[in-house]
Formats: structure tokens, sequence, C-alpha cells
């Protein structure tokens, strides 16, 4: 009847004055409907019944019930590391991963390139069966990416370099040990001896000592020199000035505030081993140390005087112009990393993303080309890849890895990788790395 309210028809029942309240009833009145006939026809002659209590158990049980998948089930993607990494690691060591030189516009503009990428699928292949892998250098790897290097990871977490080269080998992928690293060229061949692992050199002021890490590599069996070129001078970071970030980090005010705040983080720091720049060796003077380790002159030349001293493959890092690729490549590079350095050295600089086809077609014969920056899945991964570059370098997103969960975050980032790849491929249409190719894969203008 058009104007009596929902609860007084619903729990109002025709025995004597007295209302009885039925459950269908309650249920109609809570969700603000009456049995009116004009309710009827607006439902179609819905026919009710009261639900068992097993049904009911039933429908909201998995609402409450513990998930019991694991914790990292609801991690699902880079982002999802990210906000962890967020929580477990004090601010100022967050912001050094986080950051990038200046404004961050080359670091930012290379992740939201790939928001640009426009696939153009196949239908009716048959991808039951995917093959991931690919060949980089001439070496099998399980999925067509490298970690790339970072300096100072145990300061990220305390299991450090050791920890994301173990995860790299147990997901067939190679690993590059920074200059910066504080974890010595043997110490990780010894922790990860069955790992593909490479290292990545700066060229110092004093070349003997450049001349001693390259033999200590080789005699580490590490099989590829990655030489990183954009490098003349420390990028302008300013987080890190904010943040008062020294290496090691150093208590003041601000700092203690921040650490004392994720007391794991601390716990895991005091009590294993300093930090230390392991393969340069230690030092007082940290800063001086560094400005050592960066030789501003260093030129093509001395791509040859590396050849004079490894047999191993050399790559390139942080090529951003045709022309220079050309020359390093006739120079006698094996491989081209096409990188900003993350936007953490020159800002407004080239995205890696937009140069990699012009570099692959001029040079995909001569040397490898890899796409350094912005690669946050393995769809990313399958695009870079179809644009023309033999692999896709990662830097943050195994720090995030690191930060939110030690080696255990990162078996599960290169899990993540590897399925979001092998997905994209299926979802393409294409059963080998090898058919990816410009024919699927545009770039919006922007
Ligand atoms: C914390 C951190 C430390 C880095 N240290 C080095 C380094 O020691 N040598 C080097 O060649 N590149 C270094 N990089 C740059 C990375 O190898 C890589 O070029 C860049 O981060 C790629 O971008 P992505 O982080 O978007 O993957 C570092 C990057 C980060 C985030």
């Amino acid at each position: 009847m058009p104007g009596t309210s929902a609860a007084s028809t619903a729990l109002v029942a025709a025995r004597g004055a007295r209302p009885t309240v039925t459950w269908a009833a309650v249920a109609m009145a809570a969700i603000g409907r009456t049995d009116t006939e004009e309710n009827m026809e607006s439902t179609g002659q819905l026919r009710r019944r009261f639900p068992r209590a097993s049904e009911v158990a039933r429908f909201v049980g998995p609402t409450f019930r513990r998930h019991k998948t694991g914790r990292w089930s609801r991690v699902r993607t880079v982002s999802d590391f990210q906000a962890l990494a967020r929580r477990r690691t004090p601010m100022s060591v967050f912001d050094y991963v986080e950051g990038a030189a200046e404004l961050e516009l080359s670091k930012d503009r290379a992740v939201a390139a790939f928001d640009r990428v426009v696939f153009s699928p196949h239908v009716l292949r048959d991808v039951s069966r995917v093959d991931a892998s690919t060949t980089i250098l001439g070496r099998t790897a399980a999925l067509p990416v490298v970690f790339g290097p970072t300096g100072f990871t145990r300061m990220m977490h305390a299991g450090g370099e050791a920890a994301v080269a173990r995860a790299a080998g147990r997901a067939g992928i190679p690993y590059t040990l920074s200059t910066l690293g504080t974890t010595s060229i043997e110490r990780l061949a010894a922790e990860a001896p069955t790992t593909d692992r490479w290292f990545q050199l700066y060229v110092s002021k004093d070349r003997g000592r450049s001349s001693e890490f390259v033999a200590r590599a080789a005699e580490s069996g590490y099989t590829t020199l990655v030489l990183t070129v954009d490098v003349p001078v420390a990028g302008a970071r300013h987080r890190d000035v904010y943040n008062g970030l020294t290496f090691p980090p150093s208590l003041t005010g601000r700092t203690l505030l921040g650490m004392l705040g994720k007391p794991r983080w601390l716990f895991d720091a005091l009590t294993t081993e300093p930090l230390a720049f392991e393969s340069l060796g230690a030092a007082q003077d940290v800063m001086g140390l560094i400005n050592t380790v960066f030789d501003p002159s260093v030129s093509l030349a001395d791509i040859d005087w590396l050849r004079s001293q490894w047999v191993g493959a050399i790559v390139v890092k942080g090529v951003q112009r045709l022309d220079d690729a050309l020359d390093i490549a006739a120079a006698g590079a094996d491989g081209i990393a096409v990188s900003n350095h993350g936007g953490r050295q020159l800002d407004r600089a080239a995205t890696p993303l937009e140069l990699v086809p012009s570099l692959a077609d001029a040079i995909g014969g001569t040397a490898e080309i890899y796409l350094d920056g912005g690669v946050r899945s393995g769809a990313d991964v399958a695009a870079a890849i179809a644009f023309g570059a033999r692999a896709a370098f990662v830097a943050r997103p195994y720090l995030y890895a690191l930060m939110a969960g030690g080696e255990h975050g990162v078996d599960h980032l290169t899990r993540l990788l590897h399925d979001d790849y092998v997905r994209t491929l299926k979802l393409l249409g294409i059963t080998r790395t090898a058919d990816l190719n410009r024919d699927i894969v545009s770039l919006m203008p922007t």
C-alpha cells in the first residue's frame, strides 16, 4: 500500500494485536522492500525461501577466513612492492632508491612511456606452450631480463647484493654487481656461484685500480663487464640532501627518528657486518673515495683499453644517442644499454623506450641493444623486446622487492615478472621470445 512504511508493513502480521517477526520480513525491511503487489510486479514474482545455515556460512565464509595462500599472495605488482618497501625502510633509504636527479623528469618519463604502449595481438594461434627464454650475449636466460647494477644494496636490506644475485640465479637471469657494491667481487661469487654474474665498472682516475677490478672479476668467473659512461660527475639528487643521507647512514636527529620507526631494518643493520664498499676497500673519506671513482676524462679509447685486458663480453651502459651508439659498436662493444641511469644523472634526458627502436634498427646486427629504465612488469619487458631490445634491464623493482621482503621478496618479484611475461605472450598470440617484433607493438603519440 503506497504510503505505508516498509518496516511496519514487513513486521506486523495479522495475528491479533502483537506483531510477529519473521527473518524474511526483517531481511526485506533491512533492504527497504515490502511485499506489496507493486513490488511483486517490479521483481517479476521472485519466489523467496529461507536460506539454510550452511548456505549462509558458505556465502560469507571466504570474507572472514584467513587467507592461507602465503604472505605474498596480495603482492601482485611492482607498486605493491614499492608500498611495502616504503613501510619497511627509513625514509632516507627509501628515497635514495626512489629518487632521481633534479626535477626527476627523466625517471617519471621513462616509466610513463610504457603507458603509451599499444599491443596488436594475434588470435587463433596455439599458445598452449610458451618459451620465455632467450640468449643474451650467447648465454641462455630464462627470461629476457638482466638485473642491472645498484650501489649500496646492503643499505636497502641486510641481505644485499648476495640475496639479489641468488634470486636472479634461481630465476635464470644475469645479475650485475656495481663498483659501488657493498659486497665484494669475490664474496658475491662465493655466495651466488651458479648465477651468470656481470661486473659494472666505473673507470677510475686511477687506471691501475680499474685494471685491478677487471682482473678480480675475471678471476672470480664474471662473464660480462658493464662500463657505465653516464657519470662524469654525480647527478644532483635533492632528496638525499634534504634527508641528510650519508654513507654509511649516520644518526642525526632527523635520521634517528626515521630509523627508530623501522626497528626491523635497524636491528638487521646493527647485527650484520657494517656497511662498506667492499670492492673498493675501506676508506676513511668516503666522499673523497667516490670522487676518484668517476673519471670525467673517460673516452671511446677506453673501450680499446678494456678490451686489451678483458676477454669476456663488454656492455656500454648509459647511451642516449644514435651517433654515440654507432661509435661504441664500431669500437667493439658487444652490447649497448640504452639508459639515462634511471633519471639519476642528467634530468630531461631522452626516454629509453623511445630510443630503442632506432638504435636497434641501426645497430642490432652488430651489438645487442638493451633497454634500461622504467620497466615495471612482464608486459613492459615484452614491449621492450618487441621494440627491438635483446633484454630489459631492471633495477628499482628488485630493490623495492628486497626492501619489502629480503631474498623471498626478490624471488616473488622474479616469479611475477615471469608469469606476467608468459601471460602477455599468450595474449599476444606468440609462443617464443624470438617472435616478438615491431608488428605487434606501437607507441601512442604524446
Ligand atoms: C639505488 C640505485 C643505485 C644505482 N647504482 C648504480 C650503479 O652503481 N651503477 C650503475 O651503472 N647504475 C646504477 N643505478 C642505475 C641502474 O642501474 C639503472 O640504470 C636504473 O635504475 C634503471 O632504471 P629503473 O630503476 O627504472 O629500472 C642505480 C640505480 C638505483 C635506483
